[in-house]
């Protein structure tokens, strides 16, 4: 679904250009759902956002379903509607009310009539249950509930994958666990999904397979098993032990 090639990305510090993404190679079949681990500074957020072209890689290239998302005269709603995206700070619209941070984006890019688009709102907030909550505005929410309407504002769109950058960092142990229970059900359903996330309950239920990132390369891709039980890799297991 997703293929890698030779990604490199630079970012210029002090004028100096600094290797953030080095030489990245990976493919992401559908229905796979991705953990992506690695210490701060490793190049995750980076990596992800080259996938939704939040980002603009140095070099390489990027195809979804065969079609290169790095030419720049790709069509970029199309591709933040077939792969979205999920935040670690949220990034709702705090003037706008949830039914509208929710349907904004797809009544603008017509793949629903305004009251179309307000149903299956009102759908997807019943099953994570906020529907009581669609009029509010995102303040009056906790960090837990804004994640889930930033989740059912990926979901709406009907993307083919969903990317999620630690969605659960900013939050306290009670929210994660509502916002991780969401998240393994859209696992259940068969949803593709790349997950930066140090949140091993995720891993365990949900990931087939884990990334390990450091110094913008991949060092290792294995499946949960294999990372849990019979971790190989010297570096990857020291940084386990840190994080479990
Ligand atoms: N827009 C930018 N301009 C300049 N440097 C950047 C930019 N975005 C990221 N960087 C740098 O790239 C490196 C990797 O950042 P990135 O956010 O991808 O890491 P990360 O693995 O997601 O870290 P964390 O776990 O802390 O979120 C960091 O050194 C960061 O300072
Ligand atoms: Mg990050």
């Amino acid at each position: 679904m997703i293929s890698v090639k030779n990604l490199y990305k630079d970012f210029k510090h002090d004028g100096k250009a600094q290797r953030i993404l080095n030489d990245i190679n990976v493919e992401f079949k559908k229905g796979e759902r991705v953990a992506i681990i690695g210490p701060s500074g490793s190049g995750k957020s980076t990596f992800l956002r080259c996938l939704n072209r939040l980002e603009i890689p140095t070099s390489g290239e990027i195809l979804f379903e065969g079609k290169s998302i790095t030419d720049p005269k790709c069509n970029i709603d199309e591709i933040r509607q077939n792969i979205g995206m999920v935040f670690q700070h949220f990034n709702l619209f705090p003037h706008l009310t949830i039914l509208q941070n929710i349907t904004l984006a797809p009544v603008a890019l017509k793949l629903y009539t305004k009251k179309n688009a307000e149903e299956c709102a009102l759908a997807l907030l019943e099953k994570v249950g906020l529907k009581d909550k669609a009029h509010t505005y995102p303040v009056k929410l906790s960090g837990g509930q804004k994640q889930r309407v930033a989740i059912i504002r990926a979901l709406i769109m009907n993307p083919k994958v969903i990317l999620f950058d630690e969605p659960t960092s900013a939050l306290d142990p009670e929210m994660i666990k509502e916002v991780i229970k969401v998240m393994n059900d859209i696992a259940k359903q068969g949803m593709t999904m790349i997950v930066v996330t140090h949140e091993m309950s995720f891993v365990r239920e949900a990931a087939t397979r884990v990334l390990f990132m450091d110094n913008g390369r991949i060092l290792a891709d294995e499946t949960p098993e294999e990372l849990f039980n019979n971790c190989q890799n010297v570096r990857v297991s020291r940084f386990l032990q840190k994080i479990i």
